[in-house]
């Protein structure tokens, strides 16, 4: 799966993938810890595991050691020059780490390679939406997963709190528009989970 996700993604941008495992919440620095409000274990593990792959993807970039916080709205705090993403689900964490160039904001998401289950599909998809010739038994997770990795990529630049509607996909072209007019291009893989990088280039600020 690291070798797809890192085979889908445009250059400069550098991913990780990750299997949870028991005790992944140590991989949390002192001050990460502390900016992520208590919750259930499983969660911190997800987000411990989570931060190892930015730790190690954010050394690479030049910032070794640094502290990847949690800031009120969710979404972390990432160096000066530095735009990325985390997800898990409840088994895989995945990261995406780019220096701010081209490339001026990413968002990822991962889910299971399962079918969405009707009721969130019907919250989800929209009648402007477009799944062109995805999996049709996948094609309301990779919409999902979608929207949520095009909301990580937005949220820094906008500070808008996004609805599924607000989001409109279409994954032929590879192209999302929010209702805040941000242009937002994504690609994703199913191997063998959904994974969706979504990232804004600087024509689309
Ligand atoms: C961002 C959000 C969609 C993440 O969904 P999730 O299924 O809970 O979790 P994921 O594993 O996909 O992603 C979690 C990571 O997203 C990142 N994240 C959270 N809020 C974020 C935001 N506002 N902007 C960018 N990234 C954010 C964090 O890094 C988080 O990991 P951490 O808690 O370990 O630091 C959700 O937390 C949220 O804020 N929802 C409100 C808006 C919404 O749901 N709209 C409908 C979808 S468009």
């Amino acid at each position: 799966m690291a070798r797809a996700i890192a085979a889908m993604a445009p250059a400069g941008v550098r991913t990780g993938c990750r299997l949870i495992r028991e005790g992944d919440e140590a991989y949390l620095l002192p001050a990460e810890a502390g900016s992520i409000p208590a919750r259930q274990p499983a969660m911190r593990r997800a987000s411990g595991a989570a931060r190892l792959l930015a730790h190690r993807l954010l050394a690479d970039a030049g910032f070794d050691g640094f502290a990847l916080l949690r800031t009120a709205s969710g979404a972390p705090a990432w160096p000066d020059g530095i735009t990325g993403s985390l997800a898990h689900d409840d088994d895989m964490a995945v990261a995406a780490v780019a220096p701010v160039g081209q490339i001026v904001s990413l968002g990822i998401d991962v889910e299971p390679a399962l079918p969405l289950p009707d009721e969130i599909s019907a919250l989800v998809a929209m009648p402007a939406d477009r799944t062109g010739t995805a999996d049709r038994q996948l094609a309301g997770r990779i919409l999902f997963a979608a929207k949520e990795a095009v909301y990580k990529a937005a949220y820094p630049l906008d500070r808008q709190v996004l609805g599924y509607e607000d989001i409109a996909v279409n994954l032929e072209t590879g192209h999302a528009t929010t209702s805040t007019g941000r242009e937002v291009s994504l690609i994703y893989c199913v191997a063998p989970r959904v994974v969706v990088l979504a990232f804004v280039d600087d024509d689309g600020v």
